[in-house]
């Protein structure tokens, strides 16, 4: 597998917010189109992380995804789709699924609906599961291109298997240069956190399979009721992408740490810092202030930057579960495992 990697500046893209379809014209855009048409991987930013893209109606191109990554298993992508109306083909929306995408779509939330029959998403796109995982994204070129195109586009995140997500388009070419046909460079994501991923189902309680880019208090708020939670319920869903650890740099994470050892580095959050941060090789505030959606938009990137040679190891101050603290200390956690 060997491809010279094109990096793709676009310019501004505008879109008619209900079809999401591209209006105007943008240098570089059929380019990218022909390319997926004929089974290219392109790297495409979204608000929450860079997914790497393909059509999820053509199995061979979806087997690259997975080779390009070095994915060992095949674990199920999300589709995205320009819109709620191009979603629905593709998948059976019940009551909750379409309070759900009404309220937050185009946004970072991912419905897990059952697949319908007679659609084209190809069954490694699914790993062969009846449901399917759908989203509109709110950042404009993945769903101009999924519109030109016609069709889904699968995308996971753009990083080598087991590794931090990538939030710059520098973080896709460190680690997918010469793997993949392009990548489209949007500046840094703005939620930085990949999407919540919620499973929808008659007969099944709506269960949040991973939290993410939208606040869960958001979702329960909008569905009236609280949301089960994957492994910790016997009649939960689950999710297979879930089970593996996952986001992690080659240094050591220690979580919760209340004070800072000599030679580690310190990812903070809040206006306090830990005991004896003075100590540390660097420290990274992930918000000064406390915010905890400032907080997602830094993460990966200070992952990233920590992950150095004379760093023995990366001290992490608590951070609390409001807001996007739950997906935050989700990622961590797996950061240390
Ligand atoms: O923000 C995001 O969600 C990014 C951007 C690119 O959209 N994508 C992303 O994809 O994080 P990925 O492949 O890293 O995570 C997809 C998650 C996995 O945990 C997978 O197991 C779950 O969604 N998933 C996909 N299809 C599923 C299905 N049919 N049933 C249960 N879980 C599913
Ligand atoms: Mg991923």
């Amino acid at each position: 597998m060997s491809h010279t990697t094109q990096l793709w500046t676009p310019d501004s893209l505008v879109l008619d917010p209900d079809s999401g379809s591209l209006t105007g014209s943008v240098a570089g855009f059929d380019a990218a189109c022909d390319c997926l048409a004929g089974g290219g991987l392109v790297a495409i930013p979204t608000e929450t992380v860079y997914g790497l893209a393909a059509d999820a109606t053509n199995g061979k191109a979806v087997a690259g995804i997975f080779d390009a990554k070095s994915r060992p298993s095949f674990n199920p992508l999300i589709s995205h789709l320009p819109s709620l109306d191009a979603a629905q083909k593709h998948g059976q929306f019940n009551e909750a699924a379409l309070k759900l995408a009404k309220a937050f779509w185009p946004g970072p939330l991912t419905l897990v609906v059952p697949k319908k029959g007679d659609s084209a998403i190809a069954d490694l796109t699914t790993a062969g599961l009846g449901s399917v995982a759908l989203r509109v994204p709110d950042a404009p070129l993945m769903r101009a291109l999924s519109f030109a195109l016609d069709k889904p586009l699968a995308a996971p995140s753009a990083n080598r298997s087991g590794r931090v997500s990538p939030t710059h388009a520098a973080h896709v070419m460190e680690e997918l240069e010469g793997r993949i046909d392009m990548v489209a460079d949007l500046g840094p994501c703005s939620v930085g956190v990949e999407s919540s991923v919620v499973y929808c189902a008659d007969g099944e309680p709506v269960t949040l399979l991973r939290p993410g880019g939208l606040a869960t208090e958001a979702i329960e708020a909008c569905l009236g009721q609280p949301l089960a939670r994957a492994g910790s319920d016997d009649q939960a869903p689950t999710s297979p992408g879930m089970l593996t650890s996952h986001y992690a740099p080659s240094r050591p994470v220690r979580l919760n740490a209340a004070s800072a050892r000599a030679g580690e580095a310190l990812i903070a959050f809040g206006p306090t810092l830990p005991q004896g941060a003075e100590a540390a090789a660097e420290i990274i505030n992930l918000s000064p202030t406390g915010d905890s959606l400032e907080a997602a938009k830094n993460l990966f990137a200070a992952l990233r930057a920590l992950d150095r040679d004379e760093i023995t190891a990366i001290a992490v101050a608590p951070i609390p579960m409001d807001g996007l603290g739950e997906a935050i200390n989700d990622r961590l956690k797996r950061a240390a495992a």
